[in-house]
């Protein structure tokens, strides 16, 4: 007999990750006409810049955002890049697949983590115009492959469309998107902004812009070392949950647990296997794909009883006080730069991570003309890229919110000064698949405020320093103008040659002078 259930769940239908984000395009941030358009941008960017820093290669990225016809919301980008380009048979995968890529398993600082971005990408163009994509990449193999590639929706994969194989000694990657409904402009939600803001963070590339009347701009390489390729940091026993620990088992290709643990874990002796298994009472030289839920519970629960040496924070790629400060005076001018670079510190009980955070006071700093000119502006980064979009719900914006201005002689609606932070770690912790926002984790709100208050205590000093001087030069001004007077009446009154006065006036102002007259 048929039941209502039977009939209602004839309905019940499996759908594909590609599907999910086909109807939730917007979890991936594509709303709006601008933020479409300047996300596009982020992940082809994004990934152009990992490649080459993975590669070693000095990042020369270009972007070409034209018009297509009459309709100014029609727009075809490329972005093209000269990293390590991509193997042929990856391409369906890499353009083509949701949830695929070389970054989502590995604990590497880069700005890619999901294997979303690019595919997410192509998902709009082809939601909007209808169009593939059109990827040229080489490796430098002697072979230039082009290829059209969609993604087939229902599977989750990449359908080829057209191939082309040219010899070309090029070597790179160069995608290009045909968008509708997409808007250009130079706002501070547009390509131009987020360009000019990564190019602050990454000091060591060279990005072009051409914008679509045609006006070329290129924001140039400011200091010539490329950063050491990322290196991978394992887990942290300590970090872990009984989850992460059975998923690590299972793809593990090691014998035993134990071996699974001493190669998948940082800072996991032999000595410290013996003393996880002691604790628990789970033994570990069982197979990695025979352990329970319960015995991943005890195995971590001993972990966090345990004394390990404190993770290893190596892997991380800060930008560096240095080129931070040399970047905020190249795009504002300003009066005064500070940018500081905190030791590594953890959240989540065992996942490293650094802030960095830079001021830039006067010049250009601060917030622009078109927001009422004046105040206190925020650039946030995520390992060197910029986060536009979701400020609000951002722990860099509440840290920043939360810190007493007022104690540093600053004010957030006057001051002309623009904060730079930048967040470094292998695992960033988004508060949603568009990665615009970082969560709130209580170390990490922590780190921000003290980053914010040793700069601001710096910019405090000079600030004083300014004042004392402006101080003093009024005051030198008073005895400049009415000093020589006094001497010259003094000395015609009781008859003398009017002396030299220079020597006094350096000694009570405590600046050089000419002596007035
Ligand atoms: N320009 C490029 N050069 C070389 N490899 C690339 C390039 N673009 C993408 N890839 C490869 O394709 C994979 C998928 O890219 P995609 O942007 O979808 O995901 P991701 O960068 O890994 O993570 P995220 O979703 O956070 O961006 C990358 O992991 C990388 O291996
Ligand atoms: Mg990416």
């Amino acid at each position: 007999m048929k039941t209502l259930a039977d009939e209602l769940f004839r309905e019940f239908r499996e759908h594909s990750v590609s599907e999910f984000f086909r109807k939730n395009a917007a979890m991936l941030g594509y709303t709006g006409k601008v933020r479409s358009l300047t996300t596009v941008i982020h992940e082809a960017v994004t990934n152009s810049l990992d490649a080459c820093e993975e590669a070693g290669i000095p990042p020369d990225v270009v972007v070409e955002i034209k018009r297509m016809d009459e309709d100014p919301e029609h727009l075809r980008v490329a972005v093209e890049d000269n990293g390590p380009g991509i193997p042929e048979r990856f391409i369906p995968s890499v353009f083509g697949k949701m949830l695929a890529g070389t970054k989502l398993h590995r604990m590497l600082q880069q700005r890619g983590q999901q294997g979303i971005g690019i595919s997410g990408a192509v998902m709009f163009a082809q939601i909007t115009s209808g169009k593939p994509a059109l990827v040229r990449t080489s490796t430098g193999d002697g072979k230039v492959v082009e290829v059209e590639v969609s993604i087939n929706v229902d599977r989750n994969e990449g359908e080829i469309h057209t191939k082309r194989v040219v010899e070309g000694k090029w070597k790179g990657t160069r995608i290009e998107l045909e968008l509708k409904e997409v808007s250009y402009q130079r706002s501070r939600y547009s390509p131009f902004h987020y360009l000019r803001m990564t190019s602050v963070a990454n000091p060591h590339a060279r990005i072009t812009l051409e914008e679509p009347d045609g006006n070329r701009m290129v924001f140039e390489r400011v200091v010539k070392e490329v950063p050491k390729p990322p290196e991978p940091m394992p887990l942290y026993p300590k970090g872990l949950m009984a989850d992460d620990l059975l998923i690590l088992c299972r793809a593990s290709k090691s014998r035993t647990v134990a071996g699974t643990l001493t190669a998948e874990l940082s800072r996991m002796t032999r000595q410290k296997v013996e003393e996880a298994e002691r604790l628990s009472g789970v033994r570990l030289d069982k197979k990695p794909r025979e352990l329970t839920w319960e015995e991943a519970e005890r195995i971590v629960k001993a972990f966090k009883q345990m004394k390990f040496m404190a993770p290893s924070s190596s892997g991380l790629r800060p930008i560096g006080r240095e080129h931070i400060e040399k970047s905020l005076r190249q795009m504002y001018e300003p009066e005064f730069a500070v940018a500081v670079t905190r030791e590594p510190k953890f959240y989540r009980g065992g996942i490293p991570f650094v802030v960095e955070l830079g001021m830039a006071y006067g010049g250009k700093a601060g917030k622009g003309e078109e927001e009422g000119g004046g105040g206190m502006e925020l650039l946030r980064f995520a390992n060197r890229a910029p986060l536009v979009f979701d400020q609000g719900g951002c722990v860099i914006t509440s840290a920043l919110r939360d810190i007493d201005w007022g104690r540093y002689s600053l004010n957030p609606e006057l001051s002309p000064l623009t904060i730079f932070v930048n967040f470094c770690s292998a695992y960033v912790p988004y508060t949603s698949a568009g990665k615009q926002s970082i969560a709130d984790e209580p170390e990490i709100y922590e780190e921000l405020r003290f980053a914010a208050m040793d700069a601001a205590r710096e910019l405090r000093f000079y600030l004083h320093r300014k004042i004392r001087q402006r101080e003093r030069e009024q005051r030198a001004g008073i005895f400049e103008k009415f000093l020589p007077i006094i001497a010259k009446r003094a000395s015609s009154l009781a008859g003398e040659e009017p002396p030299d006065i220079r020597p006094v006036l350096k000694k009570v102002t405590g600046l050089e002078s000419d002596g007035g007259e």
